[in-house]
Order: C-alpha cells, then sequence, then structure tokens
C-alpha cells in the first residue's frame, strides 16, 4: 500500500460537518475572531439540513399568543421528562433571538398578510401547558431547511470561514483524554489531512441510515458518533430513535408534518380518523411517537389500506389548491413522484419512517463533550464539542418535538461559537501533535483498503438495516431486542470478511461507504443494546414487555461505549432534575395523558 504523506492544517476552531448545526457554529466561531475551518464530507447545501421541511419553532407569537414557557413545557412533555430541563430552558429562552437572526440574514421567511413571519402548527405544541394545538413553528414553505443552510453558508463565506469540501474526516486525535484534532482524506486527489485545533466541534448529524427505511440521506452515517466511540467516549440515550408518522410508502421521503399542521389528516382502511381514538384533544397533531404507535397499531389490527393492507392514508385533498401551492409545494412534487399521487385529489401512502436519532455524543448546553469520569457524570473532555443531531444535549430526552430540531441546530451551534470565544485566544500556541499522531487512523484505513474478504459492504450494510427495522423497530419486546442483539454481533461479526473491490484512493466510493458503513455499525450496536437494557417505555423507545414509564428505576440517561469487537459497556447519566435559572422552576413528571 501507499506510504501516505500528511498535509498539516492548524486553526484555532474546526467544525466538521456543514449542515445547519455545524455552519452557524463555524460562523460564531469565525465572528468572535477565532481561525475557523468547516471540513465537509458533501458541499455544504447538499448537507441534510437541506431536507428539513416544516419549519423552525420559536415562541414569537406571529399567530397569537405565545410564550417560552409553554415551549418549554411542550418540550419537557414531548421528551417524556428525560430532557435535561436546564438545557430545554437555554434552548426555548434563545430561539426568537435565533430566529429573528436567520431572518436578517436573509432566510425567506413566509409571510403573514401582515408581513410577519408565518408560523404554522405542529406535534406536540400547545398553547397554555397543553390546552389546545398552537402555530409556533417558523416555516419558508415546505422548504425551511434548504433556506436556512443557504443562508447561512453564505453567512459563513462573507465571515471568512475555510471551508474544507469533499473531506472525509477519518478519526480523532486525542492526546491524555483531550481532543487536539482529526484526521481526514480528499476524496477527490486521495491525500492526507491532518488538522489541529484548540476545539473540534463534531456536526456529523444522525445516524439514521443505520435502518432500512429512513428519511435521513444515505450521508447520515453518524461520522461524528463513529469517531466518538472509536476515541473510548460514550453516546447517550441511543435507544430513543424516532419515527416520523409520515414517510412515503415505499420510498420513505419525508411528507412534512407541516401537512397536517395545514389541516391534513390521517385515515385507516375504514375510512375513519383514528387519531381520534387515540390523542382526543390534539389528534393528527400529537407528539410523532404518539402518531407513529397508533398507526402501526391500526395498520397491526388489520385496518391499514392498500393491497397489502400495510400502511396510512394521509389526505390533503380536502385543502384549497391555493394553500397547497403556497404552503406545500415541495411535498405536492414529493408525493407525484414518489407516490404518484395528485395531493389534490388522492390521499398519500405513508408509514412510519426512520427519521432522528434524540441520542449521541453527550454535551452540555455550551457544546461541550461529556463522559463519565470517576464520580463525575459530567466531566468535559477538553477540546471537543459536539452540536446538532450528533449530540445529546439532551434537549429532545425520548422523543423530539417536529421542528425542535432547526431551533436545537442553530441555537446550540451559535452557543457552541460563543463558548469558543469565550473561553479559546486566536491565534494561541499549540503545542505539537504527538509524533505518531493519526497512524492508528492510517492502519484503520488501510486495513479496509486492502480488505480482501468474501463480503460486500453493502450485504453486511443490508443486514445491518434489515435488523434494525425489524427488531428495533416502533414496538419492541425483549424477544425482537435480543434476536436484534444476535444479528447486530453477526454483522459485526462479518466486518473482518469485508471486500472491498477499489484499491484507489481517488473518488474510491467503495472504501468511503465501507468507513461509513463502519461508523454506522457501533451506533446501531450501541441502539439495540440501549434499547434491549432499558426496561420501560418511554418516548419513542416503546417496550410491549415493559408497557409503562417507570421514573422510579429509568428517570435517567444511558450511556453506552462500544469496542471494535461490538462488546458495550452501560452505564448512566443522571437526569439534569433543574433549570439554568433560579426563577425557572423544574416541570415535575406528569402521568402520560394526551
Ligand atoms: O415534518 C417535518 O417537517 C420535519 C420536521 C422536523 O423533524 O423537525
Amino acid at each position: 500500500m501507499t506510504a501516505y504523506t500528511w498535509n498539516d492544517h492548524t486553526y484555532d476552531v474546526v467544525v466538521i460537518g456543514a449542515g445547519g448545526s455545524g455552519l452557524r457554529a463555524a460562523l460564531g466561531c469565525a465572528q468572535a475572531g477565532l481561525k475557523t475551518a468547516c471540513v465537509t464530507k458533501v458541499f455544504p447545501t447538499r448537507s441534510h439540513t437541506v431536507a428539513a421541511q416544516g419549519g423552525i419553532s420559536a415562541s414569537l407569537g406571529n399567530m397569537g399568543q405565545d410564550d417560552w414557557r409553554w415551549h418549554m413545557y411542550d418540550t419537557v412533555k414531548g421528551a417524556d421528562w428525560l430532557g435535561d430541563q436546564d438545557a430545554i430552558e437555554y434552548m426555548v429562552r434563545a430561539a426568537p433571538a435565533a430566529v429573528y437572526e436567520l431572518e436578517h440574514w436573509g432566510v425567506p421567511f413566509s409571510r403573514t398578510e401582515e408581513g410577519k413571519i408565518y408560523q404554522r402548527a405542529f406535534g406536540g405544541m400547545t398553547k397554555n401547558y397543553g390546552e389546545a394545538s398552537i402555530q409556533r413553528t417558523c416555516a419558508a414553505a415546505d422548504r425551511t431547511g434548504h433556506a436556512m443552510l443557504h443562508t447561512l453558508y453564505g453567512q459563513s463565506l462573507k465571515n471568512a470561514v475555510d471551508f474544507f469540501i469533499e473531506y472525509f474526516a477519518l478519526d480523532l486525535i486525542m492526546e491524555d483524554g483531550a481532543c487536539r484534532g482529526f484526521t481526514a482524506i480528499k476524496l477527490d486527489d486521495g491525500t492526507m489531512h491532518r488538522f489541529r485545533a484548540q476545539r473540534v466541534i463534531l456536526a456529523t448529524g444522525g445516524y439514521g441510515r443505520a435502518y432500512f427505511s429512513a428519511t435521513s440521506a444515505h450521508t447520515c452515517t453518524g461520522d461524528g458518533g463513529g469517531m466518538a466511540l472509536r476515541a473510548g467516549l460514550p453516546l447517550q440515550d441511543m435507544e430513543f430513535v424516532q419515527f416520523h408518522p409520515t414517510g412515503i410508502y415505499g420510498s420513505g421521503c419525508l411528507i412534512t408534518e407541516g401537512a397536517r399542521g395545514e389541516g391534513g389528516y390521517l385515515t385507516n382502511s375504514k375510512g375513519e380518523r383514528f387519531m381520534e381514538r387515540y390523542a382526543p384533544t390534539v389528534k393528527d397533531l400529537a407528539s410523532r411517537d404518539v402518531v407513529s404507535r397508533a398507526m402501526t397499531m391500526e395498520i397491526r389490527e388489520g385496518r391499514g389500506v392498500g393491497a397489502e393492507t400495510d400502511h396510512i392514508h394521509l389526505h390533503l385533498d380536502h385543502l384549497d389548491p391555493k394553500i397547497l401551492h403556497a404552503r406545500l409545494p415541495g411535498i405536492s412534487e414529493s408525493a407525484k413522484i414518489f407516490a404518484g399521487v395528485d395531493v389534490t385529489k388522492q390521499p398519500i401512502p405513508v408509514l412510519p419512517t426512520v427519521h432522528y436519532n434524540m441520542g449521541g455524543i453527550p454535551t452540555n448546553y455550551h457544546g461541550e463533550v461529556l463522559t463519565k469520569r470517576g464520580d463525575d457524570p459530567d466531566a468535559i473532555v477538553p477540546g471537543l464539542m459536539a452540536v446538532g443531531e450528533a449530540a445529546c444535549v439532551s434537549v429532545h430526552g425520548a422523543n423530539r418535538l417536529g421542528s425542535n430540531s432547526l431551533i436545537d441546530l442553530v441555537v446550540f451551534g451559535r452557543a457552541a461559537g460563543l463558548r469558543c470565544g469565550e473561553k479559546l485566544e486566536a491565534n494561541a500556541n499549540q503545542k505539537d501533535l504527538p509524533k505518531n499522531a493519526g497512524d492508528d487512523h492510517l492502519a484503520r484505513f488501510d486495513k479496509f483498503r486492502s480488505a480482501k474478504g468474501g463480503t460486500p459492504t453493502a450485504k453486511l450494510r443490508a443486514q445491518m438495516q434489515k435488523a434494525m427495522q425489524e427488531d428495533c423497530a416502533v414496538f419492541r419486546t425483549g424477544e425482537t431486542l435480543e434476536s436484534g442483539v444476535r444479528r447486530m454481533a453477526e454483522v459485526v461479526g462479518g466486518v473482518s470478511d469485508i471486500s472491498i473491490q477499489d484499491r484507489g484512493l481517488i473518488w474510491n466510493t467503495d472504501l468511503i461507504e465501507t468507513l461509513e458503513f463502519d461508523n454506522l455499525v457501533v451506533q446501531a450496536v450501541a441502539t439495540v443494546n440501549s434499547a434491549l437494557n432499558r426496561k420501560e417505555s418511554r418516548g419513542a423507545h416503546a417496550r410491549e414487555d415493559y408497557s409503562d414509564r417507570d421514573d422510579v428505576n429509568w428517570m435517567k440517561h444511558t450511556l453506552a461505549w462500544v469496542d471494535d469487537k461490538g462488546g458495550v459497556k452501560i452505564d448512566y447519566r443522571p437526569v439534569h432534575a433543574y433549570t439554568m435559572s433560579s426563577d425557572v422552576e423544574y416541570i415535575k413528571p406528569k402521568p402520560r395523558v394526551y
């Protein structure tokens, strides 16, 4: 194999990932006068934030009275009380300013008659602590993420962030428990790069592609989570995987919750609006875990639609076509392309589809990565930060509310930038990296590059995706999860027999997909093992053999470490049962009533 030569780079901060959180963090660091780079495996405006449709939550009160305290209550309740309330308070209080900042930077939000930012209803967003649905989700038609991403990229360029585009990050450089940088390959010429920085910010997104059917792009392979595990760090609350109620049947393509926010509704084979039975107050606008479970129950009980009675109908055909054209143009087009449906006349066939990972790299609300060290459950990992879906702050707890993701991205991206501005000195001297920094990364890289086994990566990946889809789904039991643990152990075992055909270094998609798969597989292992371990039902984790929430034994975050043989160690961190400000009361857990 080639002897590699390092291309070395030094920055104050390097952000890995150019989605909403990565760009917002990079922009904040650059604004703070820090020499900042953003390293991304796809062109920034192709990052998965581009696919976010329905909107970004903030209690602007443009469509009637609203209050950040109501938003806080909804988020805590939606999280099924597993969220850290200090972080939730931070997010909802910062949300309105974060949205106005986006507006001032140029995000083309849809408008009300008076020219204010248009807000639509979304699941679980209510007024007056659960009284009725509220319009809190700020929208740019149904292309909100697209609009945000383009604006943030423009602002990052304006603020002199250096971009390293189409570089794939390999691993973190750790020294004495601190992060000193990371390594990456440039995809179009195969050169190897070593980045040294005072802070590395992981903004690498979720790992939805561990599942067979996901609204996530094929690039959502949780690369930061894989790197964190290989650096000996734990991932948190990985058992909580969100299924979005309305993925298009067959393709998994997202149909925004905003469709129900604009008045759309679900029906079963009897034409019944079944959500009235499951969530009588908010109906189709219950939180996603509730709607996904209800749809699954309807299908299981034989009331699914279609020849196989295996999906559900989403109706928009009663809505004014002008509204559909103005507010939901993107999904109208997706429904036509992916389901052959004219939404003005026919219902869309939909099915709960993997959409979001509540779990991830544990952080505090400044974005600093945490681990458990001795008795300290909140020990900071020096030099390393994480934001966005890669992170677990944890504002979403056991279940995220729709439109709380985009606000999480910009609020905590901004928080990370502020923290770097506060803690770092621009252009400070950084000691040399250890002499052999990155050698072990190259050894791993070469192991895969020269792999001559008998199993193509695509086969192992499909095996993983099927196991996760079947055994770690909307509903789980000890039996399915044990089967999932067994099947994932077989997948991990299969990695030693992996086969790579392309030995080159330039645009070697065979190799890069294998590295992505290697990142996914450890997170799938963490997910299914954490799910088997948690013997209760909470948020998106619905165990049929433990159907109640158990606050006495399980009001705690799971931490999972996974080694390269697939061995799992589990421990816990306490949920932050306190708020950020002394005058804001902790919201005590309540029984689940919808
Ligand atoms: O349904 C949607 O538009 C998705 C939004 C979200 O996940 O926050």
